[in-house]
């Protein structure tokens, strides 16, 4: 017998999520919340040009294209291997992610990472995203120079990328590589000077 709310739940399919009202996109994947954190310096950084941080595994990519620009956070836990190297949502949609078209649209990139327990794959799945976004046409920016690191090697060194390559022949990082557990006091600094660079870069 019909009710009065039969309407409202009339359809049970998943609703898709709303679209940030903020200019820059502030996504992040994680396993143990560090890459959250990361986020949440960005946000005071940016105030309210960026979104409040969303769980990629909660937004909608269809929301990518709408947006003027997008940060984007990604920490490595699938250690040494070929490809899916976050082991979070992120793999799951990188496919997808290449056939968008974000033709010419700023988008920066973090890692987390251990550049002491894994030194020879540090950061390795920043690479991974950089790769998909920049073949859905995205203008990479938020390339940070390696002063101050100390590691083996990384898939993330430019104009090595997706190689693994040590420190001495690699030019700069292909986004932010954070390190929470083994040079957490520099997390602060790193962040909000790569922040004041974003700025410049993404026009804001
Ligand atoms: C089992 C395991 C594997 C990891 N593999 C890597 C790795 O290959 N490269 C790296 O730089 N960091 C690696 N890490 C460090 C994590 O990326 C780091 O702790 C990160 O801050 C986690 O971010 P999250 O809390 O957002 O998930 C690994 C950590 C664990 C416990």
């Amino acid at each position: 017998m019909a009710g009065p709310h039969d309407h409202d739940n009339a359809n049970h399919e998943v609703q898709p999520t709303e679209a940030p009202t903020a200019k820059i996109g502030l996504y992040f994947g994680t396993q143990t919340g560090k890459t959250e954190q990361v986020c949440g310096i960005i946000k005071q950084e940016f105030g309210d040009l960026v979104s409040d941080p969303i769980d990629v595994s909660e937004g909608d990519l269809e929301h990518f294209p709408n947006l003027e620009g997008l940060i984007c956070g990604i920490p490595t836990w699938n250690t040494g291997a070929e490809e899916l190297r976050s082991g979070t949502t992120w793999d799951d949609l990188l496919e997808k992610i290449g056939e968008l078209d974000l033709k010419g649209k700023p988008v920066a990139i973090f890692g987390l990472g251990d550049s002491v327990g894994y030194g020879e794959d540090f950061v390795d799945a920043m690479e991974e995203l950089h790769r998909f976004f920049e073949k859905a046409g995205a203008k990479m920016v938020g390339y940070v120079p390696l002063d101050g690191y100390t590691f083996v090697s990384s898939r993330c060194l430019i104009p090595h990328l997706n190689e693994i390559t040590k420190p001495e022949d690699g030019e700069k990082f292909c986004g932010l590589a954070v390190d929470e557990d083994s040079q957490n006091e520099l997390t602060d600094e790193r962040v909000k000077n790569w922040c004041t660079q974003l700025k410049s870069e993404m026009g804001l």
